[in-house]
């Protein structure tokens, strides 16, 4: 099948009109779009991301008014989130109605909706008369896109168009959230891009970080392995991860200026020559998460033998970036299917 990349919103409509799936841009992450109330559509979605059918899709919905056609509850503290971060990067968890086919839950009696801010991800929302199901636009496993290139990549011959939304400004998958009925709180199943802290300070209390990395994940996007390069990637402390691996060609990711990283890898002249990556001059976090997917794919296509990136302070989205780092590490690889 031929994928055409294109900027034509009115395109990308009659392709999910016509139950097609195609490659769209969010603020997040790129999604693999189709028809979230055709099961022929969602069919299609699990078929061309070569995703197991017990790991949900979210549902992407133009506003408020358009959630709530599709669920049964809004738990207060639930609802009060929603109407400060969307649109925006969260994903809330809600009992769905029977308008929702099962296969996108994959049997979950909830269904997880967002309201995206992306401008043309909204404008063609609001142009379909359906929400839209779309987990990230990679093959199952790999990691995400934050460009319509990285999505013909991975997908070109599979779909037949992306919708070229310029690169992704958040770059890190949505936070989902859930609500726990029986302790009456809200719970973080996802971390992502928006931060626990901001969650917090919306809702005037804690919430529970359960990131749920069991067999059975009720949000499989924390199956411990994920994102994941094919170069083996490791996250530690740069120097020691640097000491231990100066017998091959090292990429070494991090932040501030290339010879500042370089120094914190204490990196010299003996041994084979390793090569430093910045995610941000300024070390703005924010832009770490914006760069960090785009990197490690440049990564795996730069000739190095291991990536070597160090943790980020544990704060706002660095919580996030640390996550998808500790997926797509090596030690984690035993977990891929
Ligand atoms: O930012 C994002 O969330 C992007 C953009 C495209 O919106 N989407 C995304 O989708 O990251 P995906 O499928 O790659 O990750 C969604 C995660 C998965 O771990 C899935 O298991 C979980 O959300 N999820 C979706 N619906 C769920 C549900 N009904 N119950 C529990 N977990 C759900
Ligand atoms: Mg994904």
């Amino acid at each position: 099948m031929e994928t055409i990349i294109s900027t034509n919103i009115e395109d990308a409509a009659d392709w999910l009109r016509k139950d097609e799936v195609i490659g769209m841009p969010t603020e997040t992450v790129y999604g693999l779009a189709g028809n979230a109330l055709h099961e022929d559509a969602v069919l299609k979605i699990y078929l061309a991301k070569g995703r197991p059918r017990f790991n949900p899709l979210i549902v992407h919905v133009p506003d408020m008014v358009q959630a709530e056609k599709f669920i049964t509850r809004f738990p207060e503290p639930l609802r009060h989130l929603a109407e400060k971060c969307w649109p925006g990067s969260l994903t809330i968890l809600l009992p769905k109605n029977n308008r929702i086919p099962d296969l996108v839950t994959a049997g979950n009696s909830k269904v997880g909706l967002r309201v995206p801010s992306h401008p043309v991800t909204l404008q063609l929302l609001h142009m379909l008369s359906f929400p839209l199901a779309a987990p990230s636009a990679n093959p199952f496993g790999y990691v995400s896109p934050t460009t319509a290139q990285h999505v013909m990549k991975g997908l070109g011959g599979k779909i037949p168009f992306v919708l070229d939304g310029g690169p992704c400004a958040v770059g890190l998958e949505s936070t989902i959230v859930d609500f726990d009925k029986e302790h009456q709180r809200v719970l973080i199943r996802r971390v992502g891009g928006i931060g626990q802290q901001q969650i917090e300070q919306i809702l005037g209390q804690k919430v529970k970080l359960e990131l749920d990395s069991s067999r059975h994940p009720v949000a499989p996007g924390q199956l411990k392995s994920h994102y994941a390069t094919r170069l083996p990637l490791y996250i530690g402390e740069l120097s020691e991860l640097n000491l231990a691996h100066r017998a091959v060609r090292r990429l070494l990711l991090g932040w501030g200026s290339i010879e500042e990283i370089l120094m914190e890898a204490a990196v010299d002249d003996a041994g084979i020559a390793a090569e430093a990556w910045s995610l941000s001059e300024s070390k703005n976090l924010n832009e770490v998460a914006k760069n960090l997917f785009s990197f490690m794919r440049k990564a795996d296509e730069s000739g190095f033998d291991v990536i070597l990136a160090p943790r980020f302070p544990d704060q706002d989205i660095g919580k996030a970036i640390n996550d998808r780092l500790a997926k797509a590490s090596h030690q984690n690889k035993a977990w891929l299917p």
